[in-house]
């Protein structure tokens, strides 16, 4: 049988096809566009993802027996408010993860609620990416529009509606809305008070390798697909992406290098950061998760490239960089293009270049954002050996781990060993492999990943290099201290 996995992405929808062993048979990818209405603002349009899920399902399975597709699973960006109205009408465009419009209602949770009183009953506090404050923010700005709202949902649960017309979501993804009570997977009903919403508003809760329906005829029809194809409830893309990589069970450790930067700590039993620096969700497994999240990684590199190089030719700016220019950069990127989340949380902080020379070339900018970005995350992880996490070595996917510069500089900031899976398809493999669980293939998420994931290649950190990258993180470290109070004065 076949498998569909859809990764709904930031800049565009990932369609993965996969038979039962681990097969990939095809992958198609389609665009969106993404809208900045103001600085720090993000949005898109949720029709443009159902047009781009609808009209790619047919072209995935182009050449390929219809008859033969069992599940659909998705991986979702987190996080977005989708909302509708009575008649099922998109409201206004989703507002994203990486939207940073939600500061004074972020300062309202964190500073009025109270830091300590979020904690408890959700196992985290406000971030400007979080659904909860983009609730507060709409009740605020857009009375009427709010008053409209009668289903909350995140993006990828957008396509499962569409799909099956079941209003759902599931745990992990549920746990980024600041709504869910994540140690007991129900909704808080005191955060839906706070945010004047009601249960009934809410999408069914379902843990991600559930069933959450069939789909609809009409639909079925439209994609040349049988009624009988069950749709799971699907993940967050970083708990999906975990599933793609095999990581799953205590300790084990995901590093994403996407539109976003993520690193993802597996758990078998429910914990909090105590300083909230590190999100504390559910896990697509059952289980739960610590995780960090930097809002610009890979895009970062994209920005450079394709707006300010203006070159698609990422492998070629590359090409200059050689090994003994590892930790030896005078030049220092801070990666806050979208302000950041982990584990800073300030939507004032902006990207910055710092120790420009007269002598500083094209290269030199180049890796100083890899690096940038990089040392960003590194902050995330040593915010997990604080907590006393010891992170021996993680998996890595996403864009980003196509570059095998990018790689050797994480493996050396963080000095651990990376290991890439045979696919970097993290959140769409993930995606199916949950549907695979849905349909009764595997019994559970982890004998999935036992099964259908394997390692390609190990990337080992060398103790010269990463003894150079060592001194370099600390100055890095000290950068955006020093600028911190600057940033609300720029804007
Ligand atoms: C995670 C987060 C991002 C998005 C990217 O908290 O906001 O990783 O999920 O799609």
């Amino acid at each position: 049988m076949l498998y569909i996995g859809i990764d709904l992405g930031t800049s565009a929808v990932k369609l993965l096809l996969m038979d039962g062993e681990g097969a990939i048979k095809n992958i198609i990818s389609k665009e969106y566009p993404l809208e900045f209405p103001q600085p720090g603002w993000s949005q898109q349009n949720p029709e443009d993802w159902k047009k781009a899920v609808l009209e790619g399902i047919p072209e995935l399975l182009t050449g390929f027996d219809p008859s033969q597709v069992a599940g659909i699973g998705a991986g979702g960006q987190m996080h977005g408010l989708v909302v509708l109205d009575g008649e099922d009408k998109v409201l206004r465009p989703a507002i994203l993860w990486n939207d940073g419009r939600t500061a004074k209602q972020v300062d309202y949770l964190n500073d009025v609620i109270g830091r300590e009183k979020l904690s408890q009953l959700t196992a985290n506090i406000a971030f400007a990416g979080f659904t909860a404050p983009k609730i507060l923010w709409m009740k605020e700005n857009e009375p009427e529009l709010f008053a409209k709202i009668d289903k909350i949902m995140l993006p990828k649960d957008y396509i499962n509606y569409v799909l099956t017309g079941v209003h759902c979501t599931d745990c992990s993804d549920a746990s980024g809305m600041l709504l869910l009570d994540v140690e007991h997977k129900c909704w808080s009903r005191e955060m839906l008070d706070i945010c004047g919403i009601s249960e009934g508003q809410m999408p069914k809760l379902f843990e991600s390798y559930e069933a959450v329906g069939t789909l609809k005829p009409d639909i079925a029809k439209q994609l040349g697909l049988s009624e009988q194809v069950i749709v799971c409830a699907g993940a967050g893309d970083n708990a999906a992406a975990a599933v793609g990589t095999g990581t799953v069970g205590e300790g084990a450790c995901n590093i994403s290098l996407g539109t976003s930067g993520t690193i993802f700590i597996s758990s078998e039993k429910f914990g909090v950061d105590p300083n909230n620096a590190l999100h504390a969700f559910a896990h697509a497994d059952g289980h739960y998760h610590l995780m960090g999240c930097m809002l610009s990684a890979a895009s970062c590199n994209k920005w450079l490239m394709d707006d300010i190089f203006q070159t698609q030719d990422y492998a070629g700016e590359q090409r200059d960089i050689t090994p003994e220019k590892l930790g030896n950069n005078h030049v220092y990127f801070l990666p806050y293009l979208m302000g950041e989340r982990s584990p800073i949380n300030d939507t004032n902080a902006r990207g910055t270049f710092t120790g420009l020379t007269m002598d500083t070339s094209r290269s030199d900018l180049t890796q100083a954002v890899l690096e940038g970005v990089a040392f960003a995350i590194r902050d995330s992880f040593e915010v997990a050996k604080a907590l006393g996490i010891h992170i021996q070595r993680s998996k890595l996917c996403g864009g980003g781990a196509k570059s095998a510069l990018w790689k050797t500089i994480m493996a050396n900031v963080l000095n651990i060993q990376l290991d890439l899976p045979e696919s970097e398809q993290g959140p769409g493999m993930g995606g199916a492999m949950l549907a695979m669980v849905a349909c009764g293939l595997y019994p559970t998420v982890a004998a999935a990943c036992k099964k259908l994931v394997h390692t390609a290649e190990t990337v080992s950190p060398d103790p010269a290099i990463a003894a150079r990258y060592e001194e370099r993180y600390r100055q890095f470290k000290q950068i955006y201290p020093a600028m911190k109070e600057l940033f609300p004065i720029l804007q």
